[in-house]
């Protein structure tokens, strides 16, 4: 049996190590925790055994630790980095590498420049294969992810008459769980956004892909707003809508008034960690003008990147279709019936 390790146990790890537990194909070695914190118990009582830093070691004497990361790593063939945005590639270069051990990082790396950790960002609508082999990989960051999802179903039906794509990402400040973090009262522009880069990393660089960013107070999910530009008439609203009827991780939602709606039907339906592990487009928002579609779609941040870890980790670890993988992951995260459940619970309401 493969063993796996997750190293950090934040919002991200937290999610993929639970999920992936019941994966009878693996074993989970542990989680790795840095600081000593309520977090330690609440992975313990879990099931997880935890390992920390070597030299940090004494900090956790109050509690039960399973030994040190640096040891535990010897034994795993994959490790699934969970670390805040750039800890992952000093991670690779410390511990990864020199152990030779199949490596999977977040979407706070880079696959640009000296601190690259791959030359792959993964998104496994659209380069599932090229995952297969290869030993450093990096899964797209939950915008970057969330935007494969739309623009490559587009981009296969539409192809060459499909003039540009202009994107305004409004992403959420913090996620719910983050209760350290404050929500300022501002709305924040980030400069360069590395999203639109992200993306054209696998739809080539030429892509008509333009992305805007701003950060508002809210911790229930994104928005993405994309204006899809043709050459000529653009499709109508129920063609973009027909075309995502039968998409892994897309729900096409009609009644949500708002993202935290979305969030609240989660919570009310039991889904894990109150995620939907998808995106949905707001389907009453979609418009059709001349040579242009307007559509909007929330992004569930913490969840859209939990099944695309597994999918991800399957490729490396075993090298198994698209379809065995996908067959495989949608066992453990049930997302044909969250999507039947929300397109029913938010569906069109006649008048
Ligand atoms: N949050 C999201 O919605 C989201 C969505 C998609 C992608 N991502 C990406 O996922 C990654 C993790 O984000 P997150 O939101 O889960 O962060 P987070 O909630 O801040 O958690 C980070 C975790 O990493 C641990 N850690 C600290 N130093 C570490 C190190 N050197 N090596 C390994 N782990 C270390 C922390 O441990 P202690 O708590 O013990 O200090 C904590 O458990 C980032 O690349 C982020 O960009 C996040």
């Amino acid at each position: 049996m493969k063993k796996v390790f997750v190293n950090g146990y934040g919002s991200i790890g937290s999610r993929i190590v639970q999920f992936i537990k019941d994966d009878p194909e693996i074993e989970i070695l542990g989680i790795g925790k840095y600081s000593p914190d309520s977090k330690v118990n609440e992975a313990i009582e879990k099931g997880f055994k935890v390992f920390v830093p070597e030299k940090n070691q004494n900090a956790f004497t109050n509690f039960s630790i399973s030994g040190n990361i640096e040891s535990v790593l010897d034994e795993a063939d994959l490790v699934i980095d969970a670390s805040p945005g750039g800890h992952g590639f000093k991670n690779k270069k410390l511990f990864y590498e020199p152990r030779n051990i199949l490596s999977i990082y977040q979407g706070g790396e880079t696959i640009d420049g000296e601190n690259a950790v791959s030359d792959l960002l993964f998104n496994s609508r659209v380069n599932y294969n090229d995952a297969i082999g290869k030993k450093h990989v990096m899964q797209g960051s939950c915008n970057v992810t969330g935007m494969g999802r739309i623009l490559e179903p587009l981009r296969k039906k539409y192809g060459d008459s499909i003039k540009r794509f202009d994107v305004t990402l409004i992403r959420r400040w913090a996620d719910i769980e983050q209760t350290e973090k404050s929500v300022p009262d501002t709305i924040e522009l980030t400069q360069s956004p590395h999203h639109g880069e992200d993306v054209k990393s696998y739809f080539g660089k030429e892509s008509p892909l333009f992305v805007r960013a701003i950060k508002v107070p809210t911790r229930q999910m994104h928005l993405h707003i994309m204006d899809v530009r043709f050459n000529g008439n653009s499709p109508s609203p129920d063609d973009i809508h027909d075309l995502f009827a039968n998409e892994f991780g897309v729900a096409v939602l009609w009644a949500a008034k708002g993202t935290k709606d979305v969030r609240e039907y989660a919570n009310t339906m039991n889904f894990s960690f109150k995620d939907t592990n998808m995106i949905h487009i707001h389907a009453n928002m979609t418009t059709s003008i001349d040579d242009t579609i307007q559509i909007m779609y929330s992004d569930d941040q913490t969840g859209i990147v939990i099944p695309e870890n597994h999918m991800l980790m399957q490729a490396m670890l075993f090298e198994k279709s698209y379809d065995e993988a996908f067959n495989h992951t949608e066992k453990l995260f049930n997302m044909k019936e969250k999507k039947h459940l929300l397109e029913e619970h938010f569906a069109k309401k006649e008048n």
